[in-house]
């Protein structure tokens, strides 16, 4: 039941391989959540390609999308986008496609971060208030917290992001995609761990210069599972490292992992270790909103709407690299 002040928002995704569409309202009501992953057939994912997947799938996925909602465009009260950050031609797709259904139903255009939006489908999903942020995916590696009327950043990748990190490892390796599961698996039969290079600078973490080490000692022919098993804890603890400094500074009783990387256990374990012995409670987001997905983009837009926010169809170009501390967020601000 749609509560009176509640908006019911249909959001689309396309910042990089899945185009989803999601309905959802800003009480949290998730109608439908459609996504189609474009999977390269080799190599990693070519923007141009991904793009063209996603014009082909995006009208059946927007009807599916509204079939499982049961609900009809005029239901809407608005058409919320990931303008960024992403790859530009991925984002034109959901961008073209949004800004022509708010013109068309004349309808509310919102605006929505990628990076915020896996944040607030997170602590939807978990249930927490106020967490220090882990999210990390093939694209980014962030650690954010919310502080006076936005989310603040309090470390990432200086280089590629640690989901990446895995995936190129695994695909020159000859191991499939997604990666990092494949890494996981193959490292179950570790024999003996073998140092790679841990970088840690202040808050952030490097993963490039362990990427070239760790496919070096492949070359060598050390052991393909002990540098999978090698490669994943160092990059693991890096990350823990530098989220522990970051609870510590902002005193978050709560932490929360997110994207694409969320499913892994390996890592939840050993931030649930970490968050336990400081007393504060660990969740990650479950798997259907660990990976890019419409839901939480049209979760974020319905809360944006209701603050107000929207933007002119001619405003609505897309934002490639649209950080997260430029975005405002006002409904963290009622709390
Ligand atoms: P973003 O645009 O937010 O950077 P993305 O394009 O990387 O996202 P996601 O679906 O959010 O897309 O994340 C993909 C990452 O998730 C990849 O690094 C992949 O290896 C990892 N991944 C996929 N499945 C699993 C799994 N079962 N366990 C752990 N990691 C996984
Ligand atoms: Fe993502």
């Amino acid at each position: 039941m749609r509560h009176y002040d509640d908006v019911l928002v249909l959001g689309i995704e396309s910042t990089a391989h899945t185009f989803g569409v999601g309905i959802a309202s800003s009480k949290g009501l998730i109608l439908s959540n459609i996504n189609s992953t474009y999977v390269p057939s080799k190599g990693g994912i070519h923007p141009r390609e991904a793009a063209e997947h996603h014009s082909k799938v995006a009208s059946q996925v927007v009807l599916k999308a509204l079939e499982v909602a049961h609900v009809n465009l005029e239901e809407l009260d608005g058409i919320a986008v990931a303008l960024g950050p992403g790859l530009g031609p991925c984002l034109r797709v959901g961008a073209t496609l949004a800004r022509a259904l708010s013109l068309m139903l004349n309808k509310p255009l919102i605006p929505v971060n990628h990076a915020v939006a896996h944040i607030e489908i997170g602590r939807l999903d978990t249930g927490f208030k106020d967490p220090l942020v882990v999210y990390v995916s093939g694209g980014n590696t962030l650690i954010a917290a919310f502080n006076e009327g936005r989310y603040r950043v309090f470390g990432e990748t200086l280089d590629i992001a640690l989901g990446n990190c895995i995936d190129v490892f695994a695909r020159k390796v000859g191991l499939g995609f997604p990666g990092v599961p494949e890494v996981e698996g193959k490292a179950l039969s570790w024999k003996e761990f073998v140092k790679l290079p841990y970088t840690v600078k202040g808050q952030d973490i490097s993963c490039s210069g362990l990427l070239t080490a760790a496919l070096r000692k492949v070359n060598e022919g050390r052991r393909l599972e002990d540098i999978c098993f090698s490669l994943l804890e160092t990059a693991y603890c890096m990350l823990v490292e530098v989220t522990e400094r970051a609870l510590v500074h902002t005193s978050k009783r709560e932490v929360l992992l997110t994207g694409g990387v969320a499913r892994s256990k390996l890592l939840s374990e050993k931030l649930k270790l970490m968050a336990k012995e400081h007393g504060a409670k660990f969740k990650a987001v479950r798997a259907e909103y660990a990976g890019d997905n419409g839901a939480m983009i049209a979760y974020t837009g319905a809360l944006a709407l209701k603050h107000g926010i929207m933007i002119k169809v001619k405003d609505g170009g897309i934002r490639p690299r649209w950080r997260i501390e430029e975005v405002e967020v006002p409904w963290r601000r009622e709390e």
